[in-house]
């Protein structure tokens, strides 16, 4: 194993490749699959690497998703952070989680999405529209890979024109780093009462979208509305647009692949899975807490520990994926990655999160073909911080 932070103990986050999780996974996924990391905010915890083990951990409800209370007084620090929100149902064990989840997988199955892929269209032509009237160079991100997400949102749960541009300023708020908390408080508190004031509206002329029929269900408050319409933005919103602006800066430094992709636009469902597999956006990983003793892959678990599933490591393993998993082919036969994760909490949105990048890549690179940075690649920052890696801008020209 290399002299890293690991040698210390500390989960590793440093990469050498901006698009390939930081090497010691791969001596861990072999070695060392469940081990014990402090984390990066400090916690000690359990780190799972192997696809196999990432699996079998989060088909196991006994791995709870809350984040309190949970440890039994086994870990202070987690016992202590405040409850999920209302609504929130992805901080959330059964039965809670499956009482909120059963309403809303109705409006996001295979049919529901494709019913949306004329408005998504729609969004991302007007998009590139203003980008070709502003001509080049452009941020990638805020002109183009943050609003398509959150006008898909508001396609989706039912927000008028009138209201979008607050929805999104306060959306764009929230996913700001330099957000104060004060900043914050005010987009969610007004984020909050868009959506109660639009659900008591929809209550009363319910318009054929996902908070009138919320509203019209009758099951939630007027706060778990409120809370699951945010959910929805916040799980929709930086994960697609992270995935769309990463997959154009991947492709565009991977000129090979870029030319298999224009050549054979009609394989962009298969160029969109193994990209979701190779980029594995959520970096840090998927958390859970032991609500018992568990043994997983032959560790004993103690109750109270944090256990993270490690998506990029998982998507990686040469046990599970023929090929060289460590190489981007975007015509490799597809096989299941764990990107969305899996179980009670598998991605509700991934047929969506699926249109948003078909659309929004195969429509850039037709629209754009001579689409390329216009910063030197050492220079575009990248979201090595965050919990949804990507880059925080992305200076493109054509
Ligand atoms: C490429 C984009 C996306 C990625 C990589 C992604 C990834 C994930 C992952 C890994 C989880 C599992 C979390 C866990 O097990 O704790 C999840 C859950 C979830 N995602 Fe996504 N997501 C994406 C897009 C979307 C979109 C577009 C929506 C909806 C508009 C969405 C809504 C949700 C919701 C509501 C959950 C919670 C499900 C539950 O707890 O039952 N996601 N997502």
């Amino acid at each position: 194993m290399t002299e890293s932070q690991l040698t210390a103990g500390i989960q590793p986050v440093v990469r050498t490749c901006p698009f390939s999780p930081p090497e010691e996974y791969r001596a861990l996924r072999e070695q060392d699959p469940i081990t014990e990391v402090t984390l990066p905010d400090g916690i000690p915890g359990w780190l799972v690497t192997r696809y196999a083990e990432v699996r079998a951990l989060l088909s196991d409800t006994r791995f709870s998703s809350r984040r309190r209370g949970i440890s039994g007084g086994v870990d202070r620090a987690l016992d202590e952070l405040p409850e999920a929100a209302p609504g929130w149902f992805i901080m959330m064990d059964p039965p809670d989680h499956t009482r909120l989840r059963r309403l809303l997988t109705g409006h996001f199955t295979v049919r529901r999405t494709r019913e949306l892929a004329p408005a998504v269209e729609r969004i991302v032509t007007d998009h590139l529209d203003a980008m070709a009237a502003q001509g080049g160079p452009i941020d990638l991100v805020q002109a183009f890979a943050l609003p398509i997400p959150s006008l898909v949102i508001c396609e989706l749960l039912g927000v008028p024109y009138a209201d979008r541009e607050e929805f999104q300023h306060n959306s764009a708020t929230l996913l700001r780093i330099d957000t104060t908390v004060e900043e914050t408080r005010r987009a969610q508190r007004e984020m909050n009462e868009l959506i109660t004031r639009l659900a008591a509206e929809k209550r009363a002329r319910p318009t054929g979208d996902i908070l009138s029929a919320l509203a019209q269900s009758g099951e939630l408050t007027d706060q778990e509305l409120a809370g699951v319409g945010v959910l929805l933005l916040a799980a929709g919103h930086e994960t697609t647009a992270n995935m769309i602006a990463l997959s154009t800066l991947c492709l565009l430094r991977n000129p090979e692949q870029l030319a298999r992709f224009r050549a054979e636009p009609d394989q962009a469902d298969g160029v969109v899975e193994e990209l979701l597999r190779y980029l594995s956006v959520i970096q840090f990983g998927v958390r859970r807490t032991a609500s018992e003793d568990i043994e997983l892959g032959g560790r004993l678990i103690p109750k109270g520990s944090t256990v993270v599933a490690h998506l990029p490591a998982a998507n990686r393993d040469p046990e599970h994926f023929t090929g060289d998993p460590e190489t981007l082919d975007l015509l490799r036969l597809h096989q299941p990655h764990l990107a969305f994760g899996f179980g009670i909490h598998q991605c509700l949105g991934q047929q969506l999160a699926r249109l948003e990048m078909q659309v929004a890549l195969t429509a850039l690179f037709r629209r754009f073909p001579g689409l390329r940075l216009a910063a030197p690649v050492a220079d575009i920052p990248m979201r090595d911080e965050m919990i949804v890696y990507g880059v925080h801008e992305l200076p493109v020209t054509w």
